[in-house]
């Protein structure tokens, strides 16, 4: 018996699996006992399927995939909350297993999803749609499963973590290092969703909800991306001991889940401190385990196809066992979302102003009177002749009383001449 897949999207990941799948099937059958053929290619035009040598595999209609009872599996491979909703959801409606890369998806409709799977019993796999190549959801589901999980730390968005290794390295301003990435084809025309932090905003949705059995919605999380990010900050950051990423947090707190993507000193003697480039990495600590961290490639047709595949093959053999679904939803328990205006840590604070005198006073005063105290001020000077950077370093401060803050001062005339560079510290 073979299970027969449906694999919608020819794209770098579907091509990547399709290319696994000629190349390793005889393999997977000696080692596995798993055979698995593919069935059916779904994707808008026939290119990829003809590129990858399955053109007779082809067509343009996903429906014939759902719709097929010789389909065991569909793989969605389409990405977004459009027509890749409706793939995944007729395909549980229509009794087939589902392997999905789809993080915004997950993040925003897993309840959904899981609710068609469990009604259908069958199995929905989605390793690909966090960290790429890196194994992560697995483990967390299956190896760490023993473990109370306090915190999932996550360098999981490789376009930005790339643009903050350049600035650091270089000193290349943000836009040139954007026009880079751009180039070098790791962001895309439309950056919004890598330097906002909404990728990462869904990828720590999807680990929060998994590490802590409690649905996390990307609606919950938190999110600053990198805009306001310039050398000086990385400079100044890597001064007092610290790198500067893009940091996708979520902390099991007594009072409920404390979910957030934005900006993050992290102390040099961090290991997530020296993940560079496009590298992911995910550090996840738990009671009994202690602390582990999985670093990766977080993108590209190789290391997706690697997790797709992954899941592919484990659900195959499910199937080919007529083992019902392992595991499938996780989010038994209700814990709240912490509100951001309670969290407690220090603040790195740039504010470009003008030159002259009475500026840091006043400043100065705005943070005494909403009970931030000040560790250390800096001036450094910008590119524009009579304005400088001021960098506030806060001992631990309350994120609504730095929201007052920043309110009052961009409110002031004649006072902040750009918005503010807020990084939080984690230590
Ligand atoms: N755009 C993502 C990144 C890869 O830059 O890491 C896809 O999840």
């Amino acid at each position: 018996m073979s299970v027969r897949i449906g694999l919608v999207g020819t794209g770098t990941v579907g091509g990547g699996c399709i290319d696994i799948i000629q190349k390793h099937r005889d393999d997977f059958k000696r080692h596995y006992g798993v055979d698995i053929e593919l069935a059916r290619v779904c994707s808008r035009t026939p290119k990829g399927a003809e590129a990858h040598g399955v053109g007779h595999l082809f067509t343009s209609d996903y429906k014939d995939i759902v719709n097929d009872p010789d389909i065991d599996l569909v793989v969605e491979l389409v990405g977004g909350t459009g027509i890749a909703h409706d793939i995944v959801c007729d395909a549980l409606r229509a009794g087939k297993n589902v392997v999905t890369a789809n993080k915004a998806l997950m993040a925003t409709a897993g309840e959904e999803v899981f609710a068609l799977a469990e009604e259908a019993g069958v199995e929905v796999a989605f390793e690909a749609s966090v960290g790429g190549g890196i194994p992560i959801i697995d483990p967390l589901k299956h190896s760490l499963i023993s473990n109370e999980i306090s915190s999932v730390l996550g360098i999981v968005n490789g376009t930005t973590n790339y643009m903050l290794t350049r600035m650091n390295e270089d000193g290349m301003p943000y836009d040139a290092v954007l026009a880079e990435a751009q180039e070098k084809g790791y962001a895309e025309a439309d950056p919004t969703a890598d330097v906002d932090g909404f990728d990462a905003a869904a990828k720590i949705a999807i680990l929060a909800s998994i590490a802590f059995n409690s649905r996390v919605s990307m609606s919950d999380v938190s999110t600053e991306g990198i805009r306001g990010i310039q050398p000086v900050d990385l400079k100044t950051a890597h001064n007092m001991g610290y790198a500067v990423k893009l940091l996708a947090l979520a902390h099991r707190l007594p009072e409920g889940i404390d979910v957030r993507v934005h900006p993050t000193m992290i102390p040099l003697s961090h290991q997530l401190a020296h993940v560079n480039g496009v590298d992911n990495a995910i550090y996840v600590t738990g009671d009994a385990v202690g602390e582990t961290m999985f670093f990766g490639a977080g993108a590209g047709a190789g290391p997706a196809a690697s997790a797709v595949m992954g899941d592919v093959l484990e659900v195959s053999r499910h199937i080919m066992l007529g083992v019902p679904p392992i595991v499938g939803c996780t989010c038994t328990d209700e814990l709240p979302i912490v509100p951001m205006g309670n969290l407690e840590t220090r603040y790195y604070l740039r504010f470009v102003v003008p030159d002259r005198a009475g500026v840091l006073a006043t400043a100065a005063e705005v943070f005494a009177r909403h009970d931030v105290s000040l560790r250390s001020v800096m001036q450094k000077g910008t590119r524009q002749r009579d304005a400088v950077n001021l960098i506030f370093i806060t001992h631990t401060a309350r994120e609504a009383n730095i929201r007052a803050v920043l309110d009052e001062l961009t409110g002031m005339d004649d006072m902040v001449l750009a918005d503010p560079t807020v990084i939080r510290v984690e230590d």
